[in-house]
């Protein structure tokens, strides 16, 4: 071994997405990779992780300053680790049951072996007394697989999902093994502080050290667009007066047809003026049943409303269904009037922070109170995402808010953001551990 790495990342993807250049591979676009990269640098440190493709073996490699050691996944684990038990036992666990979960011991058996090739993984990479990081649902018994084989190693755990409540966990047919593979860190972080009392709640006193911090995004990484695009794009919509804007992953928590009918029942009342609504969403999971048919449902309503209200050349919703370059994400976000973030439940949702970093000072947000964001973005139109009339009270009030009570609200949400971002959350999270 050539390298220090006495600092580690393991996280389930690997920083970097394959691409058609010469080195093969381009950062990916995440706020993690840039939080942590310094830090990577800083310390000679390497990421552990899945390199996003089932079936393919590659060797450890260098990546601007960063030494990736790639795990590979089998197509069978990648279907009962990644789909199965982290993306339809975990994730609708996770997040309260919008879908239900389905738990199968096939399953659970692959998650602990994936997870047991990770730990080894990092316990051969880690220089001695290193510091571990271990990221995320997906890779929750790292941590104790991990201490057991290197109990000089420091392990720190971050959930970037919500906790569930310990009536909800108790579900969990492996509940007492996720929990011992995580009381094997240090100190485990969360998003609000609603997720440490139900872990807590659960593990009582004498479990791992805790403590909530908020992750925030690289205000660098995404700029807002200039005047000239912004306008470009306005008229591309056929310069309405009202531009509203969605931006997810296709996934059953975001919120996505909710936020549809509500803009469909405002249509109906014909309150809402000349509106164009945009709708960014990556496709995400697409082999899992629950997102095939959020997305058909999305697409559907999409496709009514255009129907029902739009014109030849001009529909209300233009609806993209692939990755939007982020080089072109501030320019949306800045050419946004209202911001529509409806999740049922989220983490924390950096989509809202882009666009508080990005926006224009007049615009504003309408977001659900079940972000883990609504914590610090309380200046937003809140609303409850079960409620169809409660988005449409949102949207309402944000379309028709007074300019400078709207320039105020966005100005102390900007400030929030900006003096809070992710190089900030991986301090304050590594100087706790
Ligand atoms: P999640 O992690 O659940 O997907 P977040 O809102 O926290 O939700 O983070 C999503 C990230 O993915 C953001 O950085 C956002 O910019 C990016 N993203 C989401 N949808 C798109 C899209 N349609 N095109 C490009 N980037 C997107
Ligand atoms: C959420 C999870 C991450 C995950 C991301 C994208 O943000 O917290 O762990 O990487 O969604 O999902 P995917 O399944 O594509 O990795």
């Amino acid at each position: 071994m050539t390298r220090d790495n006495a600092f580690v990342v393991v996280a389930n993807r690997l920083p970097v997405d394959r691409t058609a250049a010469p080195s093969g591979w381009q950062a990916s676009p995440g706020g993690l990779v840039a939080a942590l990269a310094p830090v990577l640098r800083e310390r000679s440190g390497c990421w552990v992780g899945w390199p996003g493709e089932p079936d393919v073996e590659i060797a450890p490699f260098e990546f601007e300053g960063i030494s990736l050691r790639p795990v590979a996944l089998s197509a069978r684990e990648f279907e009962d680790f990644y789909e199965g038990f982290s993306n339809s036992s975990l994730w609708p666990l996770y997040h309260d049951l919008i879908v239900a979960p389905s738990y199968e011991a096939a399953w659970w058996e692959a998650y602990q072996e994936v997870n047991r090739k990770f730990a080894d993984a990092a316990a051969a990479a880690a220089a001695p007394g290193a510091t571990v990081w271990v990221q995320d649902y997906q890779l929750q018994l790292v941590p104790g697989l991990l201490k057991q084989a290197r109990p000089d190693v420091t392990v720190g755990f971050f959930l970037h999902i919500p906790f569930p409540s310990p009536d909800l966990f108790r579900q969990l047919p492996w509940r007492d093994e996720i929990t011992r593979g995580l009381a094997g860190c240090d100190l485990i972080g969360f998003q609000r502080e609603e997720d440490e009392r139900n872990f807590r709640a659960l593990v009582g006193p004498s479990g791992p050290r805790s403590g909530t911090f908020p992750i925030s995004i690289d205000p660098q990484a995404i700029r807002p667009g200039g005047q000239e695009d912004v306008e470009t794009l306005r008229e591309r919509l056929g310069a309405p007066e009202t531009v509203m804007l969605g931006v997810d992953r296709m996934d059953y928590t975001k919120g996505i047809l909710q936020r549809l009918l509500a803009v469909e029942c405002l249509l109906e009342q014909g309150t809402l003026g000349r509106v164009a609504v945009v709708q960014l969403t990556t496709p995400s999971r697409e082999r899992i049943e629950h997102y095939q048919q959020t997305r058909r449902e999305v697409e559907e309503a999409v496709g009514r409303i255009n129907g029902r209200f739009g014109e030849v050349g001009r529909p209300i919703v233009h609806y993209i269904h692939r990755p939007v370059p982020k080089a072109e994400l501030g320019t949306y976000y800045r050419a946004a009037d209202v911001m529509l973030v409806t999740p049922f439940k989220d983490g924390m949702n950096l989509v809202a922070k882009e666009f508080v970093s990005c926006c224009a000072d007049d615009a504003a947000l309408v977001l659900s109170e079940f972000a883990g964001a609504a914590v610090e973005l309380d200046r937003a139109h809140l609303c409850n995402p079960f409620d169809v009339g409660s988005i449409q009270e949102a949207i309402t009030a944000a379309v028709g808010d007074h300019r400078d009570a709207r320039v105020d609200d966005m100005r102390a949400m900007r400030r929030a953001v900006l003096g809070h971002d992710v190089f900030d959350w991986a301090r304050e999270f590594l100087g706790a551990l």
